[in-house]
């Protein structure tokens, strides 16, 4: 192993443009950390935010910075006794940290999870961050019950997917707010009624059922606050989206979070995923030379699907 590996960093907030290929050194492992050699990168909506600078007040970033966060790879090195080298892992790096559009990674070990004999690493790289967030939100954030009806707005996205799997999987109704051309995805994902959003589609005549329990929303903005004024006023609404929803009239406050590192969550989304119980679809496989190219592509909307980088 050498002391330099290949990375794409950018030293400026900015656009696409401002990603280039460098060679830096690698990143060095502490105590409780994990050296992960990388397989297969999954690329984001939110690594364009942090590349553009979206949340540049609240957690700036150090340049030159390494996007990228989802990563699966191999075991380079852990605390002796832990990982042995060649363990096949998946990994939500912290972002503020040295990211995964590089050769090599490290991460605390507590946000890693290994990866079963079936699932491939660009499948695995499909996991971290839509899988932790989509489940968080209905577990952890909205706690929902069986028999209980949540509106999933986005729900044929890749968050989208793992909400709609953990709320099915909690016994509750879902009602899955997407696009016209989605409705049919949706529906044959599972989702107990699937109705269209925005697209000039009425979002308010478009709901008449009871109201809804909770709201888990990934789509943020005005096309899903007819939809949310439907929730119960001792209900919920969360919403992952950094557009967001207008409160006037909700009978309850829209409340943001965001995802976290959970290593035993992330290790039953994997086992998931092996298995064919929740599924992203992979829209491209590129080098990772063709970063910017990926981003701008994710920037643009992949229609669910994730693109993922090969180092
Ligand atoms: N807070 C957090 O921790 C966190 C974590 C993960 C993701 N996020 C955010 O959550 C959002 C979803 O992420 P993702 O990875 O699931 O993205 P994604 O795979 O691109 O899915 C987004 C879904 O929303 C749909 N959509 C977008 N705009 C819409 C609109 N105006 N009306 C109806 N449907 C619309 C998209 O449809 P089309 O493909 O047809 O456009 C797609 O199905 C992003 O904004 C991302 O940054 C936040």
């Amino acid at each position: 192993m050498t002391d330099t590996m290949r990375a794409i960093v950018f030293d400026r907030y900015g656009d696409p443009s401002v990603l280039r290929e460098a060679r830096v050194p690698v990143p060095v492992r502490r105590a409780g950390q994990v050296l992960i050699r990388v397989r297969a990168t999954g690329v984001n909506p939110a690594d364009g935010k942090w590349r553009s600078g979206m949340f540049e007040r609240s957690r700036p970033l150090r340049f030159p910075h390494i996007g990228g966060y989802d990563v699966a790879g191999e075991v380079v090195a852990a605390d002796a006794g832990d990982l042995a080298p060649g363990t096949r892992i998946v990994a939500l790096l912290d972002v503020v940290a040295q990211g995964g559009y590089a050769e090599y990674a490290v991460v605390d070990r507590g946000s890693v999870a290994v990866i079963p004999d079936r699932l491939s690493f660009e499948d695995a790289a499909t996991l971290p961050t839509p899988g932790l967030t989509g489940v968080q939100m209905i577990e952890e954030q909205l706690d929902v019950q069986p028999g209980q009806t949540i509106l999933l707005t986005g729900a044929t996205g890749a968050v989208g997917r793992f909400a709609l799997h953990a709320a099915l999987g909690r016994g509750a109704r879902v009602v899955a707010a997407v696009r016209a051309k989605h409705v049919a995805m949706a529906e044959a994902l599972g989702a107990t009624r699937a109705i269209a959003l925005g697209e000039g589609v009425s979002a308010e005549g478009a709901w008449t059922g009871a109201p809804f329990d909770h709201v888990a929303d990934t789509v943020g903005g005005a096309v899903v606050a007819d939809l949310c004024r439907r929730v119960r006023a001792d209900g919920r609404i969360r919403t992952v989206s950094t557009t967001p929803i207008p409160s006037d009239g909700l009978p309850v406050a829209p409340v943001f979070f965001g995802v976290h590192a959970d290593a035993a969550r992330l290790a039953e989304l994997a086992r998931a995923a092996a298995e064919g119980d929740v599924v992203v679809e992979i829209a491209a496989r590129l080098p990772l030379a063709e970063t910017a190219e990926a981003q701008a592509r994710v920037d643009a909307g992949t229609g669910g699907g994730r693109i993922v980088l090969i180092p």
